[in-house]
């Protein structure tokens, strides 16, 4: 695999030796076919949101109510934004910041509507900063679980080895580099064909593996309290704020407002179906983050451990359960491999925000994702040292709402609950009041029937409720 992407990467960059006129815009290659298209945006959708995020925050946040309104948030406001996304992006066939500005003329509206897109890419490259260190603590459990280290291990051994590994910053920026790197290369060496390769292999791979994981906690004899702890709502736990995380969470596990979806959907030919494709993309990004959670939680139930961990709960838990199964070793390594390649290809889409306006610009793709992969490199160092030597830096503690976060938890916190719902609410209010629906129609088909009303009105006000609850 990887000797693929360098081989290809040589190969491309030899074809951007030929000098191309600066001015004249390069029309991007399209997707080889609708099943490409939703094994990119699903290999962009799929990633550490679903397996290391959607069950910590779901532990964090009492469980079944709180998967039930991110459940509705998904159906209401991510698939229909989703829809509007891979839209825009497909009229534009330009970058998000492009294709914004590009729609925004063809309907007569103000320019500045491209700002939407400039604050989708700035979070996409501000997730970036961080994903890429949270995916380098996938690597060194590759190395462990190689090594047998987690046989028999204990959760509190599991716990240890966790704390080492976050109060080590060289090890941190090494592993953390080393992701960037790999982002750069394929993001460098043009999307589509190293991910194509690696989306349409490995997110089957992951999706089995992820089913024979829950089958082994279907084992632990704590199943049920899973199930139960998952799907069975506790209103009485549900407070404003975990509302926001979970509106958040559903923009971020669907690569919405960050450009991802608009950027691919630029590549996407004009005669696939961008409902049916969006739906399918949600319902499988939804089933892995169900699954994931239905193979942790019984787990962590089993052993004792606290549902709200917090940000280790997969690393924490996962290894106890390797350690304990038949052909654990080999099951561990292969599930943090997948995770590895799950990270892979969503920071891959985050930093093509980035790369395909910097490519509108002139410059060469090459130059684009190797700049934008390391300010986001550097952006990420102080995330890194926010685990460790800066844990005590909470630099905004006058607000009460950023009371104790670290400058890691401020990106996360930022990007999920404050731009991403921002960005989600001007493209709700672009395409439902500012694009000719007859131009909208011309797009989605027999679909618009029912988005349009949805993206018109109901996502709008869902989301005015979340936020002025939030503000209150
Ligand atoms: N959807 C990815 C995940 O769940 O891990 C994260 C993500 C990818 C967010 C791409 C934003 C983005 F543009």
């Amino acid at each position: 695999m990887l000797g693929y992407l360098f081989a290809y990467n040589i190969i491309n960059r030899s074809s951007q030796a030929v000098p191309q006129n600066k001015l004249t815009p390069v029309t991007p290659a399209l997707w080889s076919s609708r099943f490409v298209f939703i094994m990119a945006a699903v290999g962009s959708a799929v990633g550490l949101g679903n397996i290391w995020k959607f069950p910590y925050i779901t532990g964090e946040n009492g469980g079944g109510a709180f998967v039930l309104v991110y459940l509705v948030c998904i159906a209401i406001i991510g698939l229909p934004l989703m829809m509007s996304e891979v839209m825009l992006g497909r009229r534009g066939a330009k970058s998000p910041i492009g294709s914004m500005a590009v729609v925004a003329k063809a309907e007569g509206r103000s320019p500045h509507w491209v700002g939407v897109g400039i604050m989708a890419t700035l979070a996409a490259f501000l997730i970036l900063s961080f994903y890429s260190v949270i995916a380098g603590w996938t690597m060194p459990y590759i190395v462990s679980a190689v090594s047998g280290q987690f046989s028999g291990i204990s959760a509190q051994s599991t716990g240890a080895l966790f704390e080492d590994l976050l109060a080590s910053p060289w090890q941190l920026l090494m592993w953390h580099s080393l992701f960037m790197g790999l982002t750069i290369l394929v993001s460098a060496g043009g999307v589509r064909h190293g991910l194509e390769n690696a989306v349409t292999k490995l997110m089957p791979a992951l999706f089995v593996l992820l089913l024979i994981l829950v089958g082994y906690a279907a084992t632990t004899g704590h199943f049920g309290e899973a199930v139960s702890f998952l799907f069975k709502p506790n209103f009485s736990a549900l407070t404003a704020e975990s509302i926001l995380v979970a509106l958040g969470h559903a923009f971020f596990t669907l690569s919405l407002a960050s450009g991802a979806m608009m950027a691919y959907g630029a590549y996407l030919p004009k005669n696939v179906s961008i409902a049916r494709t969006a739906v399918v993309v949600g319902v499988m990004d939804t089933c892995v983050a169900l699954l994931a959670g239905l193979a942790i939680f019984p787990i962590v139930f089993a052993h004792g451990l606290a549902a709200g961990e917090g940000p280790g709960l997969i690393f924490v838990t996962l290894p106890v359960a390797f350690g304990q199964m038949p052909g654990g070793s080999f099951f561990a390594t292969l599930f943090f491999v997948l995770l590895l390649f799950a990270a892979w290809t969503s920071s891959i889409s985050m930093l093509e925000s980035l790369v395909s306006y910097l490519n509108e610009k002139g410059i060469s793709r090459v130059t684009a994702a190797i700049g934008g992969g390391l300010a986001a490199w550097l952006v990420g160092i102080t995330t890194l040292l926010s685990l460790n030597v800066w844990s005590d830096f909470t630099p905004l503690d006058m607000f009460a709402r950023f009371e104790g976060k670290t400058l890691f938890d401020l990106y996360d916190y930022l990007t999920a609950n404050i731009m991403m719902p921002v960005v989600a609410l001007l493209i709700a209010l672009f395409v439902g009041w500012k694009v000719n629906p007859e131009h909208s129609k011309a797009e989605l088909g027999a679909w618009h029937k029912v988005w349009f009303p949805v993206i018109r009105y109901l996502s709008p006000i869902a989301l005015l409720i979340v936020f002025y609850f939030n503000l209150k």
